[in-house]
């Protein structure tokens, strides 16, 4: 008799996704046969992006070698029912620093009382990706801070797209040389901007 697919479910707000979960999703494909990325609908946080933008960028991250092994799905609702009703009882979950833990001993302790039979393992975040967090990344492109080799580029011009601000007034980071006198300049037109901006986020 065949053996039936590992299946892993690998859930998140992937708003947006960052290289940490896709370091986390690739190493996940080397343990399963398939991970569905699950993207949750009906989280707290209001979020940037839609589950439509955010599934395009997670599809275009996923890259054409794994695609035919990864599916990206929205889910609504708890994440064990979602879980069993997709014939699956592994959750991937990143894990960065010790302040994940407590969170996440939380969340794999409730989804294990919640019952299905659903267990979670962690994969620890590679060394580059500890400190990176999709709040984090968009908090940095929020004041213009530089994102780039966190999250893919796509993402990063979505991001500051979405935020408001173009490329050239991005405020450099100290491994870039200068900083364009015009981004210098518009920055202070867009002081009251950032201003309004900032206080969405800090609403998020
Ligand atoms: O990327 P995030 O925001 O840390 O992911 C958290 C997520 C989406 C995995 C978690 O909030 C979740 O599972 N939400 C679905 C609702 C649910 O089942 N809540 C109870 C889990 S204890």
């Amino acid at each position: 008799m065949a053996e039936s697919p590992r299946i892993a479910i690998y859930p998140g707000s992937f708003d947006p996704i960052t290289n940490g979960h896709i370091d986390i999703m690739v190493r996940a494909l080397t343990m399963f046969d398939r991970v569905i990325v699950a993207i949750a609908e009906n989280v707290r946080k209001a979020p940037l992006f839609s589950v439509a933008e955010r599934r395009d960028q997670i599809l275009d991250a996923v890259g054409k070698s794994n695609a035919s092994r990864v599916e990206v799905d929205a889910f609504e609702g708890l994440l064990v029912d979602y879980v069993h009703k997709r014939g699956a009882r592994i959750v991937v979950r990143g894990l960065r620093a010790l302040a994940d833990f407590e969170y996440e001993f939380q969340l794999a302790h409730m989804n294990r009382r919640l019952g299905k039979n659903v267990d979670t393992i962690f994969l620890m975040t590679s060394e580059k990706d500890f400190y990176v967090s999709s709040s984090l990344v968009k908090e940095v492109a929020q004041f213009g801070g530089k994102v780039t080799g966190l999250v893919p580029s796509s993402v990063e011009a979505a991001l500051y797209d979405r935020l408001g601000r173009k490329n050239e007034d991005r405020v450099a980071s100290p491994e870039d040389s200068t900083v364009s006198d015009v981004g210098r300049q518009r920055k202070g037109e867009q002081a009251e901007g950032t201003r309004r901006r900032r206080d969405r986020v800090r609403r998020r």
